[in-house]
């Protein structure tokens, strides 16, 4: 018998001051300071939602922690291993690996039906053919859609593309995935459908999630809500335990 001991296990997924600075795009030299030093960390088998106003810096936090962006400054551990210690090639073999990222908008890609689709990232991983499919079709029927593996997404519904997208990101069985608002382009219905799906499979595989979202609804079935104001992490302690 193993007995989980959550306490001492490292986490996944540490923001260790991340900062992130753009140029404004005005021509005149001007700085946006989108993230301002946010530091935290996620346990194996969390789910935890990431809140705050248009433009506060959700999307590029959870871009620098997926290994999208670099930060200006501050470190992302994943698994323990500094991700700006990474040469352009090595981030994206993690990228591919160890990350499984699910969008606002779907992005199947409407020419390959949803098995293929969902196989694409072991096939550009270079995993065997027979593999790829065998994976990809056990993450479809993990999300309920087993029955419609070889349509094309655009016979599917948006929430029945929303779980081939989450499929899509779970096929790698990657050590976190992060969501950007995946139900966004949803109505009540669909979005109520894949949370419940996403806090499933934490539950029951213990998939690690950090979800940004608009919706207390949404972030009060995560593990935490952390809450962004204007780059920051908000609150006396930086995150509010949710009940
Ligand atoms: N590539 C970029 N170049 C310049 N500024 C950027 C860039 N990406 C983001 N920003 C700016 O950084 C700030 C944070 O943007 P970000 O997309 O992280 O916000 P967000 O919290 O995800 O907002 P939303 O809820 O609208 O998606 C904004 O002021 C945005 O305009
Ligand atoms: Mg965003």
């Amino acid at each position: 018998m193993t007995l989980a001991t959550p306490t001492t296990d490292p986490p996944v997924l540490v923001a260790d001051q991340l900062a992130k600075t753009f140029a404004a795009g005005s021509g005149n030299g001007a700085l946006v300071a989108a993230v301002q030093g946010v530091s935290f960390s996620v346990a194996a088998g969390e789910m935890v939602a990431i809140m705050g106003a248009s433009g506060s810096g959700k999307s590029t936090i959870l871009h620098m922690l997926g290994g999208i962006t670099r930060p200006t400054s501050g470190r992302v551990l994943l698994e323990g291993v500094d991700l700006a210690a990474l040469d352009d090639d090595r981030l994206a073999v993690i990228r591919r690996r160890r990350i499984g990222f699910i969008f606002q908008r779907y992005n199947l890609l409407p020419e390959l039906s949803l098995v293929e689709n969902v196989a694409l990232p072991l096939v550009l991983d270079g995993r065997p053919e027979r593999e790829c499919r065998e994976r990809a079709l056990e993450a479809i029927a993990a999300v309920g859609l087993g029955p419609r593996a070889e349509h094309r997404p655009d016979a599917l519904s948006g929430g029945e593309q929303q779980r081939g997208a989450i499929a899509r990101g779970l096929v790698t069985r990657p050590a976190v995935v992060l969501a950007d608002e995946p139900t966004g382009a949803l109505d009540s219905a669909n979005a109520r459908a894949v949370i419940r799906l996403l806090t499933r499979l934490v539950a029951d595989r213990g998939l690690t999630v950090v979800l940004v979202t608009h919706d207390p609804l949404i972030a009060a079935t995560a593990n935490r809500a952390i809450r962004i104001v204007d780059g920051l992490i908000a609150g006396p302690d930086g995150e509010s335990p949710l009940p």
